[in-house]
């Protein structure tokens, strides 16, 4: 029997991938401001890492003007976004890729500052991050969190609504599915983790209520796309962002079980290892594998990103962990990674100082391995 490799193909929902070598969803913070649009060069930056069958899935975006804790972040609830990211993926289309946009609500990872009034940000519960980590202002000040306001019970089916119009708007720009962001201490992960879901409603308590908001959301968004071009983002044993549950493995059991039935995409995780990858250098010892704990729970396909390598890939594909695998970072930094990694061609490295903000720099001024041989 031959094993699979980073190389051999992929059914994804519909979509019949040709490679395994997944572009991570990456915020980068260059967004058209004020509309917070996808401008000309994000398009560029997508297109330089497009390729036949290979599947993107770009960076988060909020679903509606509370659910942003960063500037320079693109929204996917204007027309104007819609008609920018039309363009991005159009451009990714046009060389034969195939891209899911990640629908995104920071809940408490958010900031007065952001929102409309300059009210608090809305979480689970009134319980703020801790002072470890340290929030960013609209103007990217950087300052303690603020203690967030508990949604009512009342207001929860329409922040759910709010992700079922991302989802709508995420049609309408084209894309071909979307990803829902579970992960990483954002707003869905707030209700899944008893640290920061205090709640007494059904929203909250037991594993089944702190789950409920997580199966809402991706129950609306399936409404919108069908269950089999929507994909859902876990980072179980996660720490970014103040996140963390004491004991991961039977929420996280149960919500995988609970997805599992739905015929999804893809599940994807975020491995503990490489948790908080985007604040800072990491590389956790001593952590479970995400996709070695949990793939007996889950039939479909599982995608899983942190730390890996075309040698780390392709082993963790042939021993069947999992089915594809994500890059971040190194995807950054070399535009034509699935080539290079086909090749064994080298890898350029990574500089963080780009990855939030700015223009071309550190963006899409990496050059492709064969552009480099010719300078
Ligand atoms: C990230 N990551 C991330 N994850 C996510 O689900 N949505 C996002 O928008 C982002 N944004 C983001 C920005 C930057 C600059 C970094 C470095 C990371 C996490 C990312 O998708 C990936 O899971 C980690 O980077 C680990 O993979 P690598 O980088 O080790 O291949």
């Amino acid at each position: 029997m031959k094993f699979p490799s980073l190389f051999s193909p992929l059914k994804v929902g519909p979509y019949q991938l040709q490679h395994r070598v997944v572009m991570a969803p990456l915020t980068r913070m260059r967004a058209e401001k004020p509309s917070l649009a996808p401008r000309p060069l994000n398009v560029e930056y997508y297109a330089q890492r497009a390729t036949p069958g290979g599947l993107i899935i770009a960076e988060a975006s909020p679903v509606v003007n509370t659910g942003f804790g960063s500037p320079g972040i693109p929204g996917i609830y204007s027309e104007q976004q819609i008609a920018g990211w039309r363009k991005v993926v159009d451009a990714v289309h046009a060389k034969g890729g195939i891209i899911f946009l990640q629908l995104w609500h920071v809940g408490r990872v958010s900031h007065s500052s952001f929102q409309p009034g300059g009210a608090l940000p809305v979480a689970p519960s009134a319980v703020a991050i801790s002072s470890e980590f340290k929030a960013m202002t609209a103007e990217g000040k950087v300052v303690e969190y603020e203690t967030p306001r508990a949604l009512e019970t009342s207001e929860i089916p329409g922040v759910i609504d709010a992700y079922r119009e991302g989802a709508k708007n995420a049609l309408k720009a084209g894309f071909d599915g979307v990803e829902i962001h579970g992960a990483n201490g954002y707003l869905i992960e707030q209700f899944l983790q008893s640290r920061s879901n205090l709640r007494t409603d059904q929203y909250g308590g037991s594993i089944e209520n702190r789950v409920r908001f997580l199966m809402d959301v991706t129950k609306a968004v399936i409404e919108v796309w069908g269950a089999n071009r929507v994909g859902v983002r876990l980072s179980p044993y996660g720490i970014a962002n103040g996140s963390g549950e004491a004991d991961p493995m039977p929420l996280y059991s149960h919500a995988i079980k609970s997805l599992d039935p739905l015929g999804l995409a893809y599940l994807h995780f975020i491995e503990p290892r490489s948790s908080g990858a985007g604040r800072a250098e990491v590389n956790h010892q001593n952590v479970p594998s995400a996709m070695v704990l949990y793939r007996p729970m889950w039939s479909g396909v599982l995608i899983t990103a942190g730390g890996f390598t075309g040698e780390t890939a392709d082993a963790a594909i042939a021993a069947g962990h999992a089915d594809a695998i994500a890059f971040g970072r190194i995807f950054i930094s070399n535009p034509d990674l699935p080539r290079r990694l086909r090749r064994a061609y080298p890898i350029t490295p990574y500089n963080r100082a780009t990855f939030y903000g700015g223009e071309q720099k550190g963006y899409t001024d990496y050059p492709a391995h064969d552009e480099m041989a010719q300078a």
